[in-house]
């Protein structure tokens, strides 16, 4: 599936700039580089940058509100490489091997040179936001505090239970802070009103749950392949995605029984994860995760109908969201 054109607007703009932010000689500077996928292992040019949803977001919001794209470009930068800070250091937790297809940070070069790597990208991303202003960094270091609160119960909740409510308060900090923030920034950097700043933020808020909902929904049925990411492996991690807390929340008798059986073990099998599939499908849970994917997208659009959009931008917001809820990737 194509890139929307929202997606697509401001490519070749962020590029270049995370290329000059992240162009230090250390070899550590290679790392991340390597990381956002601006080079591969030997320092080769590739193209295998991600979608850059979030700072998209930020320079598609000021020049909505009619502020300067190339100014706000640091303070979108900020954003991305915060982003990628969170990556770097959640593939370490997560033990994951594969990130936008590629081995990940910490495979290649040990989980010592990861924290050192994920420790510089947030280093870095915080001097873009210190060139955009005070107030935008202080919305930056905010957003990343809660992302990592937010990183903080994703792990506490692999050994709990947890209903669909403890699951957003998680996905609103560790996915929604930064995508918040990305309309944040925008309203900062356009010097949007205080209220319009409040209503931008609502409308990340709900992108972030359709997000990370779409996510975990890619997580168990998507295509490897695609999301560059080999599936099950949140299971296996006994990792509490959406589909995984409906199921703890509609289960009764024998599937409550297999659920809590195969998540009172320290280790999971194939065989474990093929079992709670089957739970899962039984039970409906990827219908509801599609269902509340639409319902936050369409929470979304209404309240887009109070930011002032130019009829291209409405035309552009109307592809993202239809995107958001098909991505395979
Ligand atoms: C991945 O984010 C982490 C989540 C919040 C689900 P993205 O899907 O935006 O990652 P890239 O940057 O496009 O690879
Ligand atoms: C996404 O984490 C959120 C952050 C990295 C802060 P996940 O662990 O759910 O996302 P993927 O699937 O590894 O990208
Ligand atoms: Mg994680
Ligand atoms: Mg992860």
């Amino acid at each position: 599936m194509n890139l929307p054109r929202l997606l697509l607007r401001y490519r070749a703009l962020i590029i270049e700039g995370l290329t000059r932010a992240l162009h230090g000689e250390s070899s550590l500077h290679a790392i991340l580089r390597y990381h956002v996928g601006l080079e591969d292992r030997q320092g080769e040019a590739i193209e295998g940058v991600g979608k850059l949803l979030r700072p998209s977001l930020v320079l598609f919001v000021v020049e909505e509100l009619r502020g300067d794209v190339e100014k706000a470009l640091p303070g979108a930068l900020s954003i991305e490489l915060t982003h990628n800070f969170s990556l770097i250091h959640d593939d370490i937790e997560d033990c994951d091997l594969v990130r936008r297809g590629r081995p990940t940070v910490w495979s290649l070069y040990g989980v010592k040179q990861g924290i050192n790597a994920g420790d510089l990208m947030q280093t870095v991303a915080m001097s873009q936001a210190l060139i955009a202003g005070r107030a935008e960094a202080s919305a930056l270091s905010e957003a990343t505090a809660e992302m990592i609160e937010g990183q903080g119960l994703d792990l506490q909740f692999e050994e709990e239970e947890i209903g669909i409510a403890r699951y957003l308060e998680m996905v609103d900090k560790k996915t929604g802070a930064l995508i918040r923030c990305a309309f944040r920034l925008g309203a900062l950097l356009a010097g949007a009103s205080p209220i319009l700043e409040e209503t931008l933020m609502a409308i990340g808020q709900e992108l972030g749950r359709a997000f990370q909902i779409r996510d975990d929904l890619l997580g168990i049925w998507g295509d490897g392949v695609q999301t560059g990411k080999p599936q099950g492996s949140d299971i296996r991690q006994k990792k509490k995605t959406l589909p995984i807390a409906v199921a703890f929340a509609r289960a009764v008798g024998e599937e409550c029984a297999i659920l809590r059986q195969i998540y009172g073990k320290a280790e999971l099998t194939d065989t474990d994860v093929g079992r709670v599939i089957v739970v899962l499908e039984k039970l409906g849970a990827k219908d509801v995760g599609e269902k509340m994917v639409a319902d936050h997208l369409s929470h979304a659009d209404d309240k887009l109908r109070n930011v002032p959009l130019s009829v291209r931008g409405k035309e552009e917001v109307n592809e993202l969201i239809d995107y958001l809820a098909r991505r395979e990737r």
